[in-house]
């Protein structure tokens, strides 16, 4: 056929109304245009995004992922980058084939590019939005100097199962937290054009649902009711599409015996017709080709069939529209316009990237360079990092002080590598400039012993350790999960620290030396025995590219912690799910010597550390609360305002929680569920008044007829530092 110059169609739409920059994903005049003259196999061909070989992020390849360029067969691309191959490779889509779309290019920018930031379940526990929104920022523009387009996050699976290895990639339990979370890392990717070369486009992922698998199990059944599902689950992914995030990416799992792939329910009547979503929706990585295994497509070729009929619109790495959609379409099983709408909805972001004026205009080698790394992005690493951190108990032990005798124990002292946790994007360990060990060593004389590994049951250090800790002043443990064990395919059964490195703890303990213990790990671990071992807790997660020197500015009180917990941590595996909004049921558990009510007969109800707790270097003290009236009505409002004063020696930030309770409603409400929260940084002495408004919004929940919002009653209303310290006051409410 004969080339088609792209220039030209170019022109024929600049002469039509310019379309709007904000990011909506209005049609775009050369859309139109191309798509009036693209054959059904060009169609195809955008539909189809594949992997290129320098990263593996999933089990299968495919050779030949140029010749598929070049043939028009592959309009998308995943897992290039650097200026220099993104160029490359859309050279070949803009020079070589026909109508010279350019390629988009994928990748998983998760919690950074080349700075890494900590895991985003560690970033969530700062509750510091704009913190996060500005790591988004950070990532963007070093992932668009790369020559990348799209980001595959923000990931929005609210969890609570620590089994889940994927729960390190989320924002937590709570989708009131999750949801502005959501929110803030869309904006901070896309910023307010897309087309600014600064900014990549957000994947809303994994839509829905895929952090409630079975048994922790990845990719396992997910079933819960559509009352659950839209009241704690759905929430994030609707934030970020609201804040203008224009791909979503359709989750592995099934839910209600439908593979979200093509699951109708979800990405048509909830996601376009309920939200507006204007955007694509692409398949997970191979997700498609899988609802055959699921026993839900007889084939790959009814796969295809099933999911673009559902309306997903782009085919991760599967083949399966390659192979077969052509043929569906001249078979009638999918409509020409089923597929164009998929390709239209495509192009338009396209074109919403500016690609259409520029191919080119992210691949830059001279930004890449100079924008990438700086020590500004660092900088933030390291303060985000630092604000990231939950200091989950504190005898006392911390800070430490600088210059004394300090010895520094565990393998994962001295790993860079693990710094960086997984889904670490184009992180490089090369790029980390300090282990914690490292990081201590600047300010303190440090004895250094690896006692024992994350993993195995060599004792052979333990003498070392024992040695080094007797002869020193303070002492530091840093132990935990080796980061490989957090991320995708990396569920467990077991949520204790592995290995010998708590029998390690027990040996430290024993010195009678009060041990500082620094956990780096992926999710919510049970830490009882720790707990009962440790002078100090500190939950440094992965904290990132700067995460030695954040955690040596914890320890030594250069930095007052402040960071709290976006998840639940229980006293054992047996308590999981375990979650701040629980139901009260028939028979909550009130009398210690009562049989009949709702308990465990070997461990508390209790979690080990509730959602909203984090200790800081200072105390907080809380006012009782003021209610500016104790009822409201239909469109009105109360504020509840108390008094925060920061009652010790140094500055310090507390983020002030406010949570909900509707004592009767259509339905059973949670005793306690999240409904606000500000962060206030209070000098020595200072106090001040914190505000929250509650009005109808606040207090709305899905009816019993499955409507949204409030119902009349009474109510009571809670502020704290932590789910489980908070003061309370009743209020009413009435249509
Ligand atoms: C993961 C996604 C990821 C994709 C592309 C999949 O295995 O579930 O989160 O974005 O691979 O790398």
């Amino acid at each position: 056929m004969k080339k088609v110059a792209l220039a030209t169609l170019l022109l024929v739409a600049a002469a039509c109304t310019q379309a709007p920059k904000a990011p909506t994903a209005k049609s775009y005049p050369i859309v139109d245009s191309l798509l009036k003259v693209m054959t059904l196999e060009e169609k195809v061909g955008q539909t189809v995004l594949f992997t290129s070989d320098w990263t593996v992020t999933g089990p299968t390849m495919r050779e030949g992922y140029l010749d598929d360029i070049r043939a028009g067969r592959c309009g998308n691309i995943f897992n290039a980058y650097t200026a220099g191959y993104t160029r490359k490779l859309q050279e070949i889509a803009v020079n070589e084939t026909r109508l010279g779309i350019p390629l988009l290019f994928g990748y998983d920018v998760i919690h950074g590019f080349r700075t890494i930031f900590p895991i985003n379940l560690g970033m969530s526990c700062s509750w510091d939005v704009e913190a996060i929104e500005e790591s988004a920022r950070i990532a963007a523009r070093e992932a668009a100097a790369a020559g990348l387009h799209w980001t595959y996050s923000p990931m929005c699976d609210i969890s609570v199962e620590p089994r889940w290895g994927r729960i390190s990639e989320g924002a937590g339990e709570d989708a009131f937290l999750g949801s502005l979370i959501a929110a803030a890392m869309t904006r901070g990717y896309q910023g307010d054009d897309l087309s600014d070369v600064g900014t990549v486009l957000a994947c809303v992922k994994h839509y829905a649902a895929y952090g409630a698998p079975q048994a922790g199990r990845d990719y396992n059944t997910v079933d819960m009711s559509e009352r659950w599902l839209r009241e704690f689950y759905l929430p994030p992914y609707k934030a970020a599409i609201d804040a203008g995030a224009l791909s979503v990416m359709a989750s592995f799992n099934e839910l209600d015996g439908v593979p979200a792939t093509a699951n109708r329910h979800l990405l048509q009547d909830i996601l376009r017709d309920e939200w507006g979503f204007r955007g694509f929706v692409v398949s997970d990585y191979t997700g498609i080709n899988e609802m055959v295994m699921h026993g839900y497509a007889s084939d790959v070729e009814d796969a295809g069939r099933l999911a673009m009929n559902a309306g997903l619109d782009m085919d991760m790495q599967g083949a399966s529209y390659m192979d077969y959609m052509v043929g569906l379409v001249r078979s009638g099983k999918v409509r020409e316009s089923t597929l164009d709408e998929a390709v239209r909805r495509i192009l338009n972001v396209k074109a919403e990237l500016g690609l259409f004026d520029d191919p080119f205009r992210y691949c830059s080698a001279e930004r890449e360079a100079t924008e990438t790394l700086t020590e500004d992005n660092k900088a933030a690493a390291r303060r985000i990092a630092s604000g990231s951190m939950v200091l989950l108990k504190n005898d006392g032990v911390l800070p430490l002080q600088k210059g004394k005798r300090t010895a520094v124990i565990g393998a994962l002292a001295a790993s860079k590598d693990d710094l960086l946790g997984s889904w670490r994007g184009a992180g490089e360990v090369e790029s980390v400039p300090a282990s914690i060990l490292d990081a201590i060593r600047e300010v303190a004389p440090v004895a250094y012993a690896e006692g024992a590994k994350e993993m195995g049951d060599d004792r052979s250090g333990f003498a070392a350790a024992l040695s080094a800790a007797r002869s020193a002043e303070q002492v530091v443990l840093v132990i935990g999960e080796d980061c490989q064990w957090s991320g995708e395919a990396a569920s467990r059964s077991d949520i204790r620290i592995p290995g010998v490195q708590t029998e390690l703890l027990e040996k430290l303990a024993a010195t009678g030396k009060k041990v500082a213990v620094v956990l780096l790990n992926g999710r919510p671990l049970d830490l009882s025995r720790e707990n009962e071992l440790a002078g100090a807790l500190l939950e440094a997660w992965y904290p990132g590219t700067m995460g030695g020197y954040a955690v040596a500015d914890v320890l030594f009180g250069d930095f007052n912690p402040c960071g709290k917990l976006s998840v639940t941590f229980p006293r054992c595996l047996g308590q999981v799910p375990i979650y701040h909004y629980a139901k009260n049921t028939g028979r909550p558990y009130i009398h210690p010597e009562a049989k009949y009510e709702s308990r465990y007969l070997d461990v508390a109800n209790e979690p080990l550390f509730a959602f909203g707790h984090g200790l800081s270097y200072t105390d907080f003290e809380y006012s009782a609360i003021s209610l500016s009236s104790d009822s409201f009505s239909g469109g009105g409002s109360i504020r509840a305002t108390v008094t925060v004063l920061n009652n010790g020696s140094r500055e310090g930030t507390e983020t002030v929680q406010m949570y909900i309770r509707d004592l009767v409603g259509s339905v059973t409400r949670p005793v306690k569920q999240l409904k606000g929260f500000e962060r206030v940084t209070l000098g020595p002495g200072e106090s001040k008044e914190v505000s929250f408004t509650i009005d109808a919004e606040t207090i709305s929940f899905w009816r019993q007829d499955m409507t949204w919002g409030p119902e009349s009653g009474d109510f009571m209303l809670f502020i704290g530092g932590s789910s489980d310290d908070v003061k309370e006051i009743p209020f009413s409410y009435a249509e």
